[in-house]
């Protein structure tokens, strides 16, 4: 008797960008538009995306230790995140074949703790790898906004800055031009979308950016 075939692996689309990017809500609706073309998709977030890093992203954005947060620690926390999140949700559900679709990973520690709080990239990368293991977006779409407009945004929704959001605007238009040179760095996963066109506008620029990369030009 013949075993069942192994499933086609899945594939991850990663969602990169400054504040106020709107990566939350084109990951949702990128999401539903690949459930529609009959693919499982499954959606999460960093930091989060399991039990132990959702209480890391409350000790990361809302201050829940109450004591000052050293940037190095900051650094290490995001990687725990990811590592829990790579070992228990997306190693598994790439092999089952599943699509992943998921609001930021690596590049935001090496956008955020390395051109914004000015850490070595080379080190970062380290320590994104010891993270992730062998997980690796197939895409990345960079919702590109300039600071200034994207912590608007931000603040309008929020009613108040997070913890990372309140840092100053030179901290916010480095990582911007870090996530700039990323992209420049690795054109073939990343795809630069100019995030302050309308939603929709946004939403049709992803879609093509998936179709053209991950979907071979159909749909
Ligand atoms: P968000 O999910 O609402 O975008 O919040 C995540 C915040 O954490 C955002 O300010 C970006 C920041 N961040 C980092 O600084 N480094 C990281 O590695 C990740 C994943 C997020």
């Amino acid at each position: 008797m013949n075993a069942a075939p192994a499933p086609k692996p899945g594939k991850l689309v990663t969602f990169e960008g400054p504040e106020g990017g709107g990566n939350s809500t084109q990951a949702a609706i990128l999401a539903g538009k690949l459930r529609g073309i009959g693919l499982s998709v499954v959606t999460t977030r960093e930091p989060g995306g399991t039990p132990t890093g959702e209480i890391i992203r409350d000790l990361l954005q809302n201050d829940l230790a109450r004591e000052p947060l050293c940037d190095a620690a900051e650094a290490l926390l995001f990687c725990a995140s990811r590592a829990q999140l790579c070992r228990n949700v997306l190693a598994p559900a790439l092999a089952r074949g599943e699509w992943i679709v998921l609001d930021r990973f690596t590049d935001s520690t090496l956008a955020y703790q390395g051109y914004g709080r000015g850490f070595d990239i080379g080190t970062l990368r380290a320590m994104n790898d010891f993270a992730t293991g062998e997980t690796r977006p197939a895409l990345t779409i960079l919702l590109d906004i300039p600071a200034e407009a994207g912590l608007a945004r931000a603040f309008a929704r929020s009613g108040g800055g997070d913890r990372i959001e309140s840092a100053p605007l030179k901290f916010h238009r480095r990582l911007r031009e870090g996530y700039l040179a990323l992209a420049r760095g690795e054109p073939e996963r990343f795809a630069v979308v100019d995030a302050t066109a309308t939603p929709d506008a946004v939403a049709d620029a992803v879609w093509q950016a998936v179709k053209d990369r991950l979907l071979g030009g159909v749909c």
